[in-house]
């Protein structure tokens, strides 16, 4: 099956199968009228037209792009999306001047969406989870990642990621789960945090990685969840499985998570809010990519990270919307490209490498995805707007148009195509 798009004004693109730091942050390149061709869920030609119809056959289907801007498929490297239940009760608390940290302490925040999952059934969690990805889906997302950690005990934490491994086989998007059961303390070990990391070096991580139900795994390093030697502990032991190694550091303090995730080879340490100057010089030092999650700090109210400060150290840094109920309800990749733009302070070309190349680094899959190039799976979104910096600058609506994954046109006229 072969396909070609046409018509497009432009196709932006970053290149290359690592992640880009510094000024290469924003290395977009741009090709004013190009066509890009797809065999067998492959990129196979990104160009002229005149060239591609000198070298290629007339393709099986041709899809007009009407003047818009092709990109690579944004690629989500952080979210929560298994979870039942929403929170907008505490949300409102949060707007009459409650903190996130107050709510959590008298027992709501994530332990209220973890009392939610582990009563869901199944299938309601799956369909829940479907809903999520198709919106990902229309707003041009074509690889996710998603994390466990509403489930904090056994089969808890397995049933949310089995919803993640058959939710995979029924639509498009890419999933790359990721195990959490270090998202928080629950309840019944509030008493006992040690007790709890125990259970999980014990219990659930060899029965996650027994099932080969993950890729990778992440904690959650903040005062007052798991401290930073209680990190070590967990992921030292996550090491075992082979398992790629995120962390959420730096969130709402200190606490040198930075320095950890260095230190621990991570691939990834996301929110970075709080990071300090020691912390940024470790994770550009090791090339750990930093994910920014600029919709926590809209949706809490908080300062952004410092993104300035880490590209100008080298840290390559990526986007994700860090889809929750607590500190960031959105599916959207272009409502986080346009805070990371006007509230963090990137530039377009920067948020654009952010969501697709780095953004495919930190998940391992920089060789496959993450750029419009020839031998790259064609993963890629056709916009309704002449350049890539309509994403920021046209904020609030979706300009997605058609979105392809691995060759198959699965988004057609901001419609889902069925598949
Ligand atoms: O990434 N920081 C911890 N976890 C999520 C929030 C989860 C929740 O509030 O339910 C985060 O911000
Ligand atoms: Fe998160």
């Amino acid at each position: 099956m072969s396909l070609l798009v046409s018509g497009a004004t432009l196709v932006a693109t970053p290149r290359g199968r690592a992640a880009l730091a510094g000024d290469l942050q924003r290395a977009v390149e741009l090709l004013p009228d190009a066509v890009v061709r797809c065999d067998g869920g492959k990129v196979a030609f990104v160009g002229d037209k005149q060239e591609h119809d000198r070298r290629f056959a007339d393709p099986d289907e041709v899809l007009d792009a009407a003047g818009g801007t092709v990109i690579p498929g944004f690629v989500d490297p952080h979210t929560h999306l298994p979870f039942a239940g929403t929170r907008e009760d505490e949300f409102d608390r949060r707007l009459g001047g409650e903190t996130y940290s107050q709510i959590a302490a008298a027992g709501g925040g994530i332990v209220s969406s973890v009392q939610a999952t582990r009563k869901a059934p199944f299938d309601e969690l799956l369909g829940l989870t479907l809903k999520r990805l198709d919106r990902q889906l229309l707003n041009g997302t074509t690889t996710t990642e998603a994390k466990s950690g509403y489930g904090l005990e056994l089969e808890s934490e397995l049933k949310q990621l089995r919803v993640l491994r058959e939710a995979a086989r029924r639509q498009p998007v890419e999933i790359v789960p990721t195990a959490m059961p270090a998202h928080e303390v629950p309840p019944e070990w509030r008493h006992d945090p040690d007790g709890y990391v125990e259970l999980v070096v014990g219990q659930i991580h060899p029965a996650i990685a027994g099932q080969k139900l993950a890729e990778g795994v992440d904690v959650f390093c903040e005062r007052g969840v798991f401290s930073p030697h209680q990190t070590r502990r967990l992921l030292a032991d996550a090491r075992r499985y082979g398992w790629r190694i995120h962390l959420h550091a730096d969130e709402l303090s200190d606490l040198g998570g930075a320095k950890l995730a260095a230190d621990l080879g991570a691939a990834s340490a996301s929110h970075l809010l709080h990071v300090s100057e020691d912390g940024i010089k470790a994770l550009a030092r090791r090339g750990v990519i930093g994910v920014v999650l600029p919709g926590v700090s809209f949706f809490l109210r908080e300062r952004y990270a410092p993104v300035r400060m880490l590209i100008h150290a080298g840290v390559p840094l990526a986007l994700a919307t860090d889809c929750n109920p607590g500190s960031s309800h959105t599916e959207s990749m272009s409502t986080v490209i346009a805070l990371a733009c006007l509230g963090a302070g990137l530039t377009t070309e920067e948020a654009l490498v952010a969501v697709t190349l780095n953004a495919a680094a930190a998940l391992g899959r920089a060789d496959r995805i993450g750029s419009l190039e020839a031998g790259k799976q064609a993963d890629l979104v056709v916009l309704d707007a002449p350049s890539p910096k309509h994403l920021a600058y046209h904020f609030g609506v979706n300009l997605v148009r058609h979105v392809i994954k691995a060759g198959k046109v699965v988004v057609r006229d901001g419609a889902l195509h069925p598949h």
